[in-house]
């Protein structure tokens, strides 16, 4: 895949209506609605202020969460206009709908320097179907369509892709620095290439383990899938996290990664627990003799050593998946030792997102990175190879 797009600077915008397609799927509090973190629309501003700056109309639109039937007030954009509004200290005008005549309106009227929100794109049934008709209505309404939702590129949808086959489509500032750091790291990357792979489950890790088995010169299993590979190999696992079905791949890939001269580290040891709880008691033992009744929650000190030295010299590391249970201190010490020996590499350190992102942010060590993903399930499929069909979209430089 071509990761080499252009951006909002190798097109005019002056004087241009601009559909913006961002990723406002914010976090809300489930009773109130309340915003619980407005890093989506932050990291959307760069580009916004842009397009404004450079005398462009901006209509922008987003889904947010997942509606079933049609409009749904609990997942109105509403809440997203007026957040946006404080952040840009300037007017948001809201579209009560997506490409009814409350939006048409508001976008023939706007103005360059001016921003409409549109309603949730998912309030209209043929988004997520990837309808040709709902494109070309929300085409209509712009000259130049741009895309800024790296969290939602892994989706064919009207807004994410459909909508590039009626107008010139660009990527916005924070597509390209995900395509320059993501895309860098599979197609270019600074050797020793190093990939840490966690998380609960082998299953949803195959396309990622295939695809890095191809380019990584070391691949790092930790987390609940772990212990899926240490069962495979005869290993005691006790009560932890065990994909049975998935035994015989991860023999596979052990053998696959030997063929290949992939180095493939696994845990050397465990902290294990006699319940999945903050305070449960716990100890460490040799990875493969898990007691019965027992469960890994974490990875030993010995792995933590092994992991950490494997890091120390990388040219770039890739790191995707908790390496136990972080959310309960007891068990977050893995994870901790990892995040910190990647803000001590001098390697690039890339983030994917989801559960990593939200580890190292916890752990207090986003700003050691030198890119934290803004998409989880996207930046999944970016590292299993796939075409994403929102960067597809886009015109090649
Ligand atoms: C995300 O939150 O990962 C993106 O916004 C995509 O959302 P979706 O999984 O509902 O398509």
């Amino acid at each position: 895949m071509n990761y080499n797009k252009k951006t909002v600077r190798d097109v005019d915008v002056a004087g241009k209506k601009v559909l913006l397609r961002c990723d406002f799927n914010v976090p809300q509090d489930k009773e109130t609605g309340a915003i619980t973190s407005d890093k989506r629309i932050v990291a959307a501003l760069p580009t916004i202020q842009y397009l404004l700056e450079h005398d462009a109309a901006v209509i922008a639109c987003s889904h947010l969460g997942k509606p079933k039937n049609g409009p749904d007030p609990k997942l109105s954009l509403a809440p997203v206009a007026q957040r946006l509004s404080e952040l840009l200290g300037k007017p948001v005008l809201f579209a009560h709908d997506v490409v009814g005549e409350d939006a048409k309106a508001k976008a023939a009227a706007l103005q360059p320097g001016q921003i409409l929100l549109l309603e949730n794109t998912r309030f209209e049934k043929g988004e997520t179907k990837n309808d040709p008709e709902l494109a070309k209505a929300m085409a209509s309404m712009a000259d130049l369509y741009v895309s800024d939702a790296f969290g939602a590129v892994h989706r064919a949808h009207a807004s994410t892709a459909g909508v590039a086959a009626y107008l010139p489509a660009v990527s916005g500032f924070l597509i390209q620095k995900e395509l320059e750091f993501l895309g860098g790291a599979i197609a270019n990357p600074k050797r020793p290439l190093v990939a840490i792979l966690g998380g609960s489950k082998v299953s949803s890790k195959i396309g990622v383990i295939n695809n890095l088995l191809e380019i990584a010169d070391t691949i790092i299993i930790g987390g609940g899938m772990a212990y899926t590979f240490s069962a495979a190999q005869g290993g005691k696992v006790g009560n932890s996290l065990l994909e049975a079905d998935w035994m015989d791949y991860s023999k596979d890939m052990i053998e696959k990664a030997k063929a290949k001269g992939v180095k493939l580290l696994l845990p050397v040891d465990t902290v294990c627990a006699d319940a999945f709880a903050a305070d449960a008691n716990s100890q460490v033992v040799k990875a493969g003799e898990i007691p019965d009744g027992w469960e890994g929650l974490d990875i030993g000190p010995e792995t933590v050593k092994l992991y950490c030295d494997a890091v120390a010299d990388a040219g770039t590391v890739i790191w995707n998946g908790p390496m136990g249970v972080f959310e309960f201190p007891a068990f977050a010490k893995g994870t901790e030792a990892v995040a910190e020996a990647l803000s001590k590499t001098s390697a690039i350190t890339i983030i994917g997102g989801g559960d990593s992102a939200a580890a190292v942010e916890q752990l207090g060590y986003a700003d050691k990175m030198t890119h934290i993903s803004t998409g989880g399930g996207a930046s999944l499929e970016f590292l299993e190879g796939k075409e994403l069909p929102g960067v597809a979209c886009l015109l090649d430089q």
